[in-house]
């Protein structure tokens, strides 16, 4: 049966992948961005900022939300200004907050309901220069959990949790053959991700596949979370 999920910065490399996924599947996706991706969804909405009173109604059952935006902010910890700190917070966490609260009644009306959020595999390695995003994504896995809890039977909540995917966001990592061969050398699969990786992983989240799945936090980075080898 066709769902319809709904992705809040919906330009995102991962999103977009995603969304070709489900589309194949014959789902309908709605996507909300600050910039103008429309023609990778069904239906889009461009917005401002990811704030509760930026968002727009919509009338339809949601079936499924999954909250992209996000930064990758590298510091010594002395550098970061507690503004960029906010900053972080606010596009990687409050703004999940603001967009899970805006679609709530949206997805209730749902009978599988899944949220999906995503985070960093840095929240549980412990990285040094990541101590802004760590704070940031930290939350957001503090508050899949929280949420999970809350909103169960009706809703799921999970978080897929990459390491380094080769998106525009992590591009400066890998804009090199000598970055990326150093940044292959420290995955223990030799790899760094491709966005077709975490967006399996968030399509697998969404459906009814993983029914009997909640409050997780699925690590997709290539081991690098739990393996050194
Ligand atoms: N790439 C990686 O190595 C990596 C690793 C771990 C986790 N992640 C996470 O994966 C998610 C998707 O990112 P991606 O890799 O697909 O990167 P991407 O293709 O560069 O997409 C960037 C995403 O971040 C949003 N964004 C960027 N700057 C923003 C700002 N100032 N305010 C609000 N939103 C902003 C964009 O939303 P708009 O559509 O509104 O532009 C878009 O959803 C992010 O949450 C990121 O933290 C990525």
């Amino acid at each position: 049966m066709s769902k319809t999920f709904l992705f809040a910065g919906a330009s995102s490399t991962i999103a977009i992948q995603a969304a070709l996924l489900l589309k194949d599947k014959g789902h309908k996706i709605i996507g909300i961005s600050r910039k103008d991706k429309g023609d990778s969804y069904d239906e889009f909405y461009q917005v401002e900022k990811y704030d509760f009173s930026a968002l727009p109604d919509i009338a339809d059952t949601i079936d499924g939300i999954v909250y992209f935006p996000g930064t990758i902010n590298l510091k010594p910890f002395a550098r970061i200004t507690p503004a960029e700190f906010i900053k972080d917070l606010q596009i990687n966490c409050l703004g999940a907050i603001a967009f899970v609260q805006a679609y709530l009644n949206n997805l209730k009306k749902s009978k599988y309901a899944s949220i999906v959020f995503i985070s960093s595999a840095a929240v549980s390695i412990g990285l040094p220069f990541h101590s802004s995003i760590s704070m940031a994504k930290g939350g957001l896995e503090g508050l899949s959990k929280a949420l999970a809890a809350e909103l169960a039977p009706a809703i799921r909540v999970n978080c897929v949790a990459p390491s380094l995917v080769n998106t525009p966001l992590g591009d400066k990592f890998v804009n090199t053959p000598e970055k990326m061969e150093q940044m292959q050398k420290r995955n223990p699969l030799r790899q760094v991700g491709n966005p077709i990786d975490v967006a399996n992983a968030i399509t697998f989240l969404l459906l009814e596949e993983s029914a009997w799945i909640t409050g997780q936090v699925l690590a997709v980075d290539g081991g690098m979370s739990t393996i050194k080898n």
